[in-house]
């Protein structure tokens, strides 16, 4: 299981442990410092720091040097708030071509009913990915239970101690290239910090801000960020579907300034201060946006200006992200779809894409807004307030988010030379044990 990260104190141990994670975003870092008293239990945001991120394209490092740089100034400002050394850290991060699967396993706990014992959760699981097919360079981050059924039953959270003759699971597993797992590795440990869990940005992001009601009865989470828009689909308390679409806020800025002829600048200005989305905006004869630039004048027609930002965000929720939340299969979200992220900031986008995604949407602050510092506890800070979150979560049930790259005693880090390799390969002795089980 994943070790806890204490934060090396300068000052002696005091009882208190300090719970790391670090967003790498690609507007912005992020590290957030959460304590508590001893090592269980919840912990309290006590600070948050960032800087501006230079090295990160589409959520993807593009830049190793530039990218420990950002990181350092990132955990300086964070250690300068909390007056402590920062040791490890849980890291978010995301990239292309991460995907989800899904399989199913099955496994016999013998000819009369008996209780699961937690290695028959580790044999359904293995059962399941047997024929997980993990392409070259690609490995497994994220190993999630979604749902188990025991001989027929359906539905069941945690089978531990229930009885039954036949165990079923259905399970997702997050596949990411290694380069990116690499490349995150190389940039934390480069600048001074040591990796002690990982996990994919649009799972964190949901946790950082999906009410339980949410998540059970069916919802959808859209982190709409600066390079990339982190889709997950939970279902029953279970991610059912997660995704990284390589599209944000930063296209609809550089859209602007490509189409109207603007300074980048001004087209990320303009972007954050008109309510771009908002019915008002366009008045029944279009006005003109005129305006003085570095010496230069400037005409931005409203509404050429409105349809550029609002034909960008219709074709990335109403293909990528709906697309998305398809693949999930859940057939119907009450819950609707809640968007977080700097990308949900501009006014009136929320009743802009009710229409488009055809179910209510709602914009969300972090879950622990209201305990993290005042200027640091916006859309913004979702995913890294979310990290904390799946580190306890991780903590109060093992099993909910097997972090795979972690736990690689058990589970086989793909060789990148390897093509289409199975996922793990059983030992002799666990053959053994389970031919044990299966006659006794
Ligand atoms: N008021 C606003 N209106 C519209 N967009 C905004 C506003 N404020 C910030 N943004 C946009 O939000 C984006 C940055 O969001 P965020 O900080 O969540 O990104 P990130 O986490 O660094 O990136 P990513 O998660 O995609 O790697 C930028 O594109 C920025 O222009
Ligand atoms: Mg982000």
């Amino acid at each position: 299981m994943l070790s806890f990260m204490k934060a090396s104190t300068s000052s002696a141990y005091r009882g208190s442990e300090y719970l790391v994670g670090l967003d790498l975003g690609t507007s912005k870092i992020t590290v957030v410092v959460a304590e508590r008293e001893g090592s269980y239990g919840e912990a309290q945001i006590i600070g948050i720091g960032q800087a501006p991120s230079t090295g990160i394209r589409r959520g993807q490092i593009v830049n190793i040097d530039q990218t420990v740089r950002s990181l350092r100034r990132a955990i300086d400002d964070a250690e300068n708030m909390v007056g402590e050394n920062l040791s490890e850290a849980t890291v978010a991060f995301s990239g292309a071509n991460v995907q989800s699967v899904k399989t199913t396993g099955m496994i016999s706990l013998g000819k009369a009913p008996r209780s699961v014992i937690r290695f028959d959760i580790d044999r359904v699981i293995e059962a399941a990915q047997t024929d997980l097919s993990v392409p070259s360079g690609k490995m497994i981050l994220h190993t999630i239970p979604v749902e188990y059924s025991l001989d027929g039953t359906t539905g069941i959270d945690d089978p531990l101690g229930m009885s039954g003759m036949r165990l079923n699971i259905e399970l997702m597993s997050v596949i990411v290239p290694v380069a990116i797992i690499q490349n995150v590795k190389n940039c934390v440990t480069r600048a001074g910090l040591e990796v002690s869990g990982l996990v994919i940005k649009p799972l964190a992001s949901a946790l950082g801000t999906l009410t339980p009601e949410e998540s059970v009865v069916g919802s959808a989470v859209v982190d709409f960020g600066g390079g990339t828009c982190g889709v997950s689909v939970f279902f029953e308390g279970r991610p059912k579907h997660i995704a990284v679409v390589p599209v944000g806020g930063d296209h609809i800025t550089n859209d602007i300034a490509l189409v109207m002829k603007i300074p980048t600048n001004k087209a990320e200005e303009i972007k954050k201060d008109m309510a771009l989305f908002s019915d008002s905006i366009v008045p029944e004869t279009p006005n003109d946006l005129e305006f003085e630039y570095m010496g230069r004048n400037y005409t931005c027609p409203l509404d050429k200006l409105t349809d550029v930002v609002r034909c960008r965000v219709e074709e990335l929720f109403s293909l990528y992200v709906k697309d998305e939340i398809a693949a999930s299969g859940v057939a119907s979200l009450p819950g609707g779809l809640i968007i977080t992220g700097g990308g949900s900031k501009s006014a009136g986008i929320d009743q802009y894409l009710a229409k488009i995604v055809n179910m209510p949407v709602r914009v969300s602050l972090p879950l622990d807004s209201g305990r993290m510092p005042p200027s640091r506890n916006g859309v913004e800070y979702t995913c890294a307030s979310g990290i904390i979150r799946y580190v306890l979560e991780r903590e109060r049930d093992p099993l909910k988010y097997i972090d795979s790259s972690f736990e690689s005693e058990n589970l086989e880090i793909i060789n990148p030379t390897n093509a289409q390799t199975p996922h793990r390969k059983k030992t002799v002795l666990q053959y053994v044990v389970n031919l044990f089980r299966e006659l006794f």
